[in-house]
C-alpha cells in the first residue's frame, strides 16, 4: 500500500517517492490521444477501450543482474529452505477471513450483520476512503506474484516447481490472498462503499500492472519487498489503531491481524537482503542505492476507478493526513532498514560500493529535512469527490 503526499511534494524532482512515477504525466499517451478525439465525456471513452491500456510506465530495465549472480541463488536454496520457508505459518495454523466475519450457515447471521454495520457507522468517509485504498492495493495480488516471478534466479518456472524460492513465492502468495478477502468482504457487508466503483479500480489496476524498476533483479526485487511489507505492516497497524480508537474494536483485530501477516514477511524479506548483503556486501549495497535513488513507487501506483486520473495520488493524500501512511514512515522505513541491514558498518567496499553507502545512510535525513521544507509551504487541500463512497467530497 501507499502513498504521496501533497501536491508540493509531488512537483519536488528530490522528493523520494511515496509518488507516482515522475517520468511521465498521469495519464497515458492512450489516455491523452483518446480525449483528443473528443467525445464528450470519460464515461464513454472507457466504454471505446477494449482493454486495459497501460498507464505510465518508465522505460523498462530488464535483466540487470549479471547473468553468473544467478548462482548465488542457486546455491542458496537450502539456506532458504532453513531460513525462510519456516516463517510460513501452516495452512491448519493460519486465520481465515471467516473467522472475523458474521457466519452465513448461522442462525445469528443476519444479527452479525446488523452488528457490524452500526459498528460501521462510526468510521468516517475518509476512514474509509483509505481502508478501501488498502484493500485495493492487496487485491491486485495477481501483480505482485506476477512481479515476484520475473525476478532471475528465484522465479517459479512451471508454476509448481520446488525450488524454495518458487515454494516462498506461491506461499506467501496464499497468505497474502487473505488479505484481500477479509477486507473485502468486510467493506461489502458495511454498506457504507459503492461496491461497483471499487471492483472496477480492482479491475483496472490488475490490468494496468505496476512498474517498480526491479529490472528483473532479485537484489532489487527482495530490496523492494522488503520495503513494501514494513509499509504495509504500518499501514495496517494504523488502520487497526484508528478503528480501535472509533469503537470499532472487530475492525481493528482485521487489521492487526493483517498487520501481523506482513511483519512476518518483512522478516522473511529482510532475511533474504541481510543474506545477500553478507554474500555480496558491494552489489547489495549498490542496489539498494540503485532502488532508493528510483525511488520505491508504491504496488498500487496505478490505480484508476474510470474518473479520477490521479486517484492513487489523492487517495495517498486522505492516508497522509489520517497518519495511516506518510512521508515521515518512508524515512522510518529507510532508516530502519539501514540498521536491520549494519549498512553503516560495512566495510571492504569498493569505491562505488562505499558512494552508494554514503548516500543511503545520509537519505533518510535528506527525506526528513526536504520534506519538512514541503509541509513549511502547504496551502490549504482541497477536497475532491471519491467515487469509492459514491461521489461524497473529502478534503483531500
Ligand atoms: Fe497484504
Ligand atoms: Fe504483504
Amino acid at each position: 500500500m501507499a502513498l504521496k503526499l501533497n501536491p508540493l511534494s509531488f512537483q519536488s524532482p528530490k522528493l523520494p517517492s511515496f509518488s507516482l512515477p515522475q517520468t511521465a504525466s498521469s495519464r497515458s499517451p492512450k489516455f491523452v490521444m483518446a480525449s483528443a478525439l473528443r467525445s464528450g465525456s470519460k464515461e464513454v471513452e472507457n466504454l471505446k477501450k477494449p482493454f486495459t491500456p497501460p498507464r505510465e510506465v518508465h522505460v523498462q530495465v530488464t535483466h540487470s543482474m549479471p547473468p553468473q549472480k544467478i548462482e548465488i541463488f542457486k546455491s542458496l536454496e537450502d539456506w532458504a529452505e532453513e531460513n525462510i520457508l519456516v516463517l510460513l505459518k501452516p495452512v491448519e495454523k493460519c486465520w481465515q477471513p471467516q473467522d472475523f466475519l458474521p457466519d452465513p450457515s448461522s442462525d445469528g447471521f443476519y444479527e452479525q450483520v446488523k452488528e457490524l454495520r452500526e459498528r460501521a457507522k462510526e468510521l468516517s468517509d475518509d476512514y474509509f476512503v483509505v481502508l478501501v485504498g488498502d484493500m485495493i492495493t492487496e487485491e491486485a495480488l495477481p501483480t505482485y506474484q506476477t512481479m515476484l516471478n520475473t525476478l532471475d534466479g528465484v522465479r517459479d518456472e512451471t508454476g509448481a516447481s520446488l525450488t524454495s524460492w518458487a515454494i516462498w513465492t506461491r506461499a506467501w502468495t496464499a497468505e497474502e490472498n487473505r488479505h484481500g478477502d477479509l477486507l473485502n468482504k468486510y467493506l461489502y457487508l458495511s454498506g457504507r462503499v459503492d461496491m461497483k466503483q471499487i471492483e472496477k479500480t480492482i479491475q483496472y489496476l490488475v490490468g494496468s500492472g505496476m512498474d517498480p524498476r526491479t529490472e528483473n533483479n532479485p537484489y532489487l526485487g527482495f530490496i523492494y519487498t522488503s520495503f513494501q511489507e514494513r509499509a504495509t505492516f504500518i499501514s495496517h497497524g494504523n488502520t487497526a489503531r484508528l478503528a480501535k480508537e472509533l469503537g470499532d474494536i472487530k475492525l481493528a483485530q482485521i487489521c492487526g491481524m493483517i498487520a501481523s501477516d506482513e511483519k512476518r514477511h518483512e522478516t522473511a524479506y529482510t532475511k533474504i537482503v541481510e543474506k545477500l548483503f553478507e554474500i555480496d556486501p558491494d552489489g547489495t549495497v549498490m542496489a539498494f542505492a540503485d532502488m532508493m535513488r528510483k525511488k520505491i513507487t508504491m504496488p498500487a501506483h496505478l490505480m484508476y476507478d474510470g474518473h479520477d486520473d490521479n486517484l492513487f495520488e489523492h487517495y495517498s493524500a486522505v492516508a497522509q493526513r489520517l497518519g495511516v501512511y506518510t512521508a515521515k514512515d518512508y524515512a522510518d522505513i529507510l532508516e530502519f532498514l539501514v540498521g536491520r541491514w549494519n549498512v553503516e558498518k560495512l566495510t571492504g567496499l569498493s569505491g562505488a560500493g562505499r558512494k552508494a553507502q554514503e548516500y543511503v545512510c545520509g537519505l533518510p535525513s535528506r527525506i526528513r529535512r526536504l520534506e519538512e521544507r514541503v509541509q513549511g509551504r502547504v496551502k490549504q487541500a482541497p477536497s475532491l469527490r471519491f467515487s469509492w463512497i459514491f461521489d461524497r467530497e473529502l478534503q483531500l
